[in-house]
């Protein structure tokens, strides 16, 4: 398959990706609320829950995998990379290495992973990835982001881009703009906008082929914080506005992140910027963590006597954002 066929299908309409790719501190944080131990075991059994759940195929196109999780094996014995093929779901894996504090704004942070990264490259698509994730992240806040955060995270994006494509793999673009804070929606509008006219000038510079990636963007949208809260509609509207004005249409796809919505809020707003995407070039679809997972976690709740209720509620709430992905959840 090219490069463009693994990004279309990984956008394919009723369709979108399982971001499962938490790093072991961040699975800790999800384990910690339903008072399970964070060990290998327990992560790996979350995991084969999530990957063995039946029909999951039907609404899920692809899932990201953390580098622990893409080497372990479902009870079975088969690789969780077979597992996923088996029921027709692209492989793939996160590659950033996490962030770092940036020099003289200790309030900001770079991501880092790419020293190394032409050696491991190579390795995680003998396992079968078909394609990889990066996540920049940038904080709202009075005084930042500064340009340097910006332009920093945006270069490393590029080549962190140029780099899988040169491997043969697809690279998931992710520049999220954090909705924690107290900042407006329309704050959260010109940052996102500044982010990703800047990202898309230096995967330009970089060369990477725009019609063989996906952009995994934040939704635009009101810090948690405000006082006033922006409705699934206006989101979709700002959301939309944002994304015409900076992604190029030879983009295949946008993938939402979820980025802290709840599960319903997310479905809303995923299936507003749907109702409202006549125009817009690419699909918009998902590639959500927390609001795929939310509910998963807590049926499961770490017992074994709950796998199946834990499978239900994931196939449930994949269902429903499959909908929304198409815009035709009813309200
Ligand atoms: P959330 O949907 O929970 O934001 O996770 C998506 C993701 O992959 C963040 O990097």
């Amino acid at each position: 398959m090219s490069l463009q066929e693994i990004a279309l299908q990984l956008v394919a309409p009723n369709k979108g990706i399982l971001a499962a790719d938490e790093s072991t501190p961040t699975i800790g944080k999800r384990f910690a609320k339903i008072n399970v131990e964070n060990i290998e075991e327990n992560r790996r059994i979350y995991r084969e829950l999530l990957f063995t759940t039946p029909n999951m195929g039907e609404f899920i196109s692809g899932v990201i995998l953390y580098d622990e999780t893409i080497r372990q094996r479902a009870s079975g014995g088969h690789t969780f990379v077979t597992v996923l093929e088996k029921q027709g779901v692209l492989p793939g894996i996160k590659v950033d290495e996490g962030t770092e504090a940036l020099v003289d704004s200790p309030n900001e942070v770079v991501t880092k992973g790419l020293e190394g990264l032409p050696k491991r490259l190579p390795e995680y698509v003998n396992m079968g990835a078909k394609f990889c994730k990066w996540r920049a992240v940038i904080k709202i806040s009075a005084d930042i982001p500064t340009e340097k955060c910006v332009q920093i995270n945006s270069e490393r994006l590029a080549k962190y881009a140029k780099l899988c494509q040169q491997n043969n793999l697809v690279p998931i673009v992710e520049p999220e703009v954090l909705m924690d804070g107290d900042h407006t929606i329309e704050k959260c509008f010109e940052v996102t906008k500044k982010v990703l006219l800047t990202v898309f000038a230096e995967l330009k510079k970089a060369g990477v082929a725009f019609d063989s990636m996906i952009l995994k963007p934040n939704m635009v949208i009101s810090g948690s914080e405000c006082v006033k809260q922006a409705g699934a509609k206006e989101v979709a509207e700002l959301t939309v506005r944002c994304l015409k004005e900076t992604v190029p249409a030879e983009v295949p796809g946008i993938a939402f992140l979820s980025g802290g919505q709840s599960e319903e809020f997310a479905c809303e707003t995923l299936n507003e910027i749907n109702k409202v995407s006549a125009e817009c070039p690419w699909q918009l679809s998902f590639s959500y963590g927390r609001a795929l997972q939310a509910s998963t976690l807590m049926a499961w709740g770490g017992k074994s006597e709950n796998i199946k209720a834990g499978q239900e509620a994931f196939l449930k709430q994949a269902k429903l954002v499959s909908l929304a992905r198409d815009g035709k959840l009813e309200a």
